[in-house]
């Protein structure tokens, strides 16, 4: 029996490790499983957790309101010392670009116990951004023995650093594993149930999905995506638009501010996983920073504006899907409204296409960690 510690504690993380996580727990025979949340999120991290009826073995617990990036680094490897100490895991897994992930990775390091790495080899090439993620996959990659690398790109990138090609295997990413699976569950139960719940939103118009949450972006950034928001809004009457907003502080701030009270906004909590699948799947167009929609919406033929100068997804950019818009207003403004304005554009981009998996992810992580 091989003994596999799963660390993360985020949003993005635990739906990306819940499909690994139940394929590794369903092989008894072959492994022990316990898996360590650090509490980096809490809220939104508990839902993704009770979506997929998973029970943390261990959870450190460490989010504050407003935590800083040296706050929520000294918390975590305080914490995971002794539960390594007590399980003794012959593999650490842990997953993308996060100060958990890059923290898990740490530890592991220090305990010389192998690690390994989800969603390896994503790199955008600048340091700063996305801020600190693109230093902390790259540290993550130092660090892992086995890294496994969604596509032809991030595996590449891998063996291009100098990552011996006997432990870069590519597999896709447990991402598309977990959007079939949600997509799935939505169809079983049908529209209804989701449209009453996001009952304020008229889904029979044109819908547009935004999140938002880049630290790089915060401040000058944010408030100039906002403002191209805004103007979208008032200027296109037919239009809905939803906005799950993020709970950081550093954007419910300038998105409340700046967004709230004008009547097509629909300012929402953040959705539970399927709920915002769904929403995703209602669009016309999704307008993100965020890594994992870049993944999901081209998969469900959304076209994607990427609110970033740059993007470690590029597979969705080459194939014409996403477009990187940036943060500054106009350009953001003119290019949703192009699509909004021209059928044609609008046709090019919004084709389903899927760079990133095809479901099977976790199942073949398993396989090599079995071997
Ligand atoms: C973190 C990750 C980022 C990832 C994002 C996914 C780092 C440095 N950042 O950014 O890579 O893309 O998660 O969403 O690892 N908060 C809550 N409840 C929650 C979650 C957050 O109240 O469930 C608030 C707290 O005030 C917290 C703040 O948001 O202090 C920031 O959380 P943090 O994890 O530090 O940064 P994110 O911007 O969420
Ligand atoms: N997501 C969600 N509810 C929301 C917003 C996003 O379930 O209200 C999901 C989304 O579908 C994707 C993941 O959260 O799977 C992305 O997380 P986030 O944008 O927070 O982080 P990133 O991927 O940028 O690291």
């Amino acid at each position: 029996m091989k003994k596999i510690l799963f660390i993360f504690g985020t949003r993005p993380e635990a739906i990306k490790m819940a499909p690994l996580i139940k394929e590794l727990q369903g092989r008894t025979g072959s492994f022990d499983v316990k898996v360590c949340v650090t509490g980096q999120h809490r809220e939104m991290l508990d839902q993704v957790m009770d979506f997929f009826s998973i029970t943390p073995d261990y959870d450190l617990n460490v989010m504050k309101q407003g935590q800083t990036l040296f706050g929520v680094t000294a918390s975590i490897i305080g914490g995971l010392e002794p539960v390594i100490d007590e399980y003794q895991p012959d593999v650490i897994l842990v997953q993308g670009d996060t100060t958990s992930a890059f923290i898990g990775a740490l530890a592991g390091y220090y305990k010389q116990i192998n690690v390994g790495h989800l969603e390896a080899g994503l790199r955008s090439g600048d340091v700063y951004s996305p801020f600190p993620e693109e230093m902390n996959r790259i540290m993550v990659g130092r660090i892992a023995k086995y890294h496994f690398a969604p596509t032809d790109r991030s595996m590449n990138a891998l063996l291009n650093e100098g990552v011996s090609k006997d432990y870069v295997y590519k597999v896709g990413n447990t991402v598309i594993d977990a959007l079939l699976l949600g997509l799935d569950i939505i169809k079983s139960k049908g529209d209804d149930i989701y449209a009453e719940k996001m009952n304020e939103v008229d889904w029979s118009k044109r819908v547009i999905l935004v999140t938002g949450h880049r630290r790089e972006s915060f401040g000058e950034g944010f408030e100039s995506m906002c403002n191209a928001i805004k103007r979208l809004a008032t200027e296109n009457k037919d239009v809905e638009l939803v906005y799950p907003v993020h709970l950081n502080p550093n954007v419910r701030g300038p998105v409340n501010r700046i967004l709230g009270g004008v009547k097509n906004i629909h300012l929402v909590e953040p959705l539970d996983y399927p709920d915002m699948i769904w929403a995703m799947e209602k669009s016309f167009l999704v307008l993100t920073d965020s890594g994992g929609v870049q993944e999901e919406a081209p998969t469900l033929g959304k076209p994607v504006l990427v609110m970033r100068d740059v993007t470690e997804r590029q597979e969705g950019v080459e194939a014409g899907t996403a477009k990187l818009v940036g943060t500054e207003g106009e350009v953001i403004y003119r290019e949703a409204q192009r699509l909004l304005d021209d059928s044609v554009a609008y046709e090019k981009m919004a084709n389903a296409i899927n760079p990133y998996g095809d479901g099977t992810t976790a199942g073949q992580i398993a396989d090599i960690l079995e071997a």
